[in-house]
């Protein structure tokens, strides 16, 4: 009989980076207990000032109450230590996209939480199936996809392995459902279905800035008002992360070898000279 979890209310999020904080959001909007995980005191604030901010600004829009922002932030508590994690039910993963990082912080999951929980990734560039084979619970792990920003975007992608036991899928789905979210049932491959399309879209984009046949601001309208995209490839691209969409135009390009997976060469140069979008200040728009 496979230990299974009966239900999931205990909640950890690993990384309180851009996703990792809006993870945290979605689930303690959902009434989940979530304790949100970072390496030091320094990154700890940054996340608990992402999620301070993003419900501070949805009181004053009049989309919460001051009652339910406070009942909110009790749900979720901040720690620097993964130990704190020894009763959750699931943990999400958020943190950057390095097998080494991903390996040291599954080791601890593994290890920390009860043999029963399911332990989720939020990579968007990483192989799950690599992911669950660091841990002594492959059918266990699962990729759980947020899409930036996470309290906003209804997609989570729920990738499966080949290992991943059925009962998992379906709680993952369950959790999903009741964080008001779309999931959608990918299989492992580079990209999985939502990147695999976008990110080369978003890659053309930059080829054709790099070309010159038109500027940012062109492009970017040319899209938003030609085909009703809410925000143009360039200005999407500062949001998420040069950086992140490298990664992922890097395994798309590794798994399939295929010139529409080549990264632009721009691309890559902005990204080695930390032009990396909006995080850092400059990408193809400037923020600072
Ligand atoms: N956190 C929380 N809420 C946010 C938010 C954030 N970071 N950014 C915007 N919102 C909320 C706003 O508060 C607002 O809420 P209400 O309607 O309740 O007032 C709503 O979203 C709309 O925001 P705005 O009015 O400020 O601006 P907008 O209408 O231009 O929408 C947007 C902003 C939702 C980001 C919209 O432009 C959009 O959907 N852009 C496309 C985003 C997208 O494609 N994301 C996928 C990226 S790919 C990815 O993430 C995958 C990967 O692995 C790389």
């Amino acid at each position: 009989m496979v230990a299974m979890v009966e239900e999931i209310n205990k909640v950890g999020v690993v990384g309180l980076g851009t996703m990792g904080a809006g993870i945290v959001e979605v689930f303690a909007r959902a009434g989940f207990t979530v304790t949100g995980v970072e390496i030091d005191d320094a990154a700890l604030e940054r996340g608990r000032t992402h999620l301070e901010k993003s419900l501070a600004k949805a009181v004053a829009k009049g989309k919460l109450t001051e009652d339910e922002q406070r009942a909110i932030l009790g749900r979720v508590t901040f720690t620097t230590s993964r130990d704190d994690l020894a009763d959750a039910h699931l943990a999400v993963e958020a943190v950057p996209e390095r097998l080494d990082i991903k390996r040291s912080v599954f080791a601890d999951l593994d290890r920390i939480l009860p043999p029963a929980a399911i332990l989720a990734t939020n990579t968007s560039s990483l192989s799950v199936t690599e992911i669950a084979a660091l841990t002594s619970r492959p059918g266990k792990v699962i990729g759980l996809h947020f899409f930036n920003p996470a309290p906003v975007m209804r997609l989570v992608e729920i990738v499966t392995t080949v290992v991943t036991e059925p009962h998992v899928r379906e709680t993952a789905t369950q959790v999903v459902t009741r964080l008001g979210k779309t999931p959608v049932a990918v299989g492992d491959r580079a990209g999985f279905v939502a990147n695999a399309l976008l990110v080369p879209y978003l890659n053309h984009a930059v080829a054709v800035y790099e070309q010159g046949l038109a500027t940012r601001e062109q492009i970017d309208a040319a899209i938003t008002s030609a085909a009703g995209f809410p925000m143009g490839p360039l200005t999407l691209m500062d949001l998420v992360g040069l950086d992140v969409l490298l990664d992922v135009m890097d395994v798309l390009w590794d798994e399939f070898r295929r010139p529409r997976y080549a990264a632009a060469p721009l691309l890559r140069r902005m990204v080695a000279a930390g032009l990396l979008g909006r995080k850092s200040g400059r990408g193809f728009y400037d923020y600072s």
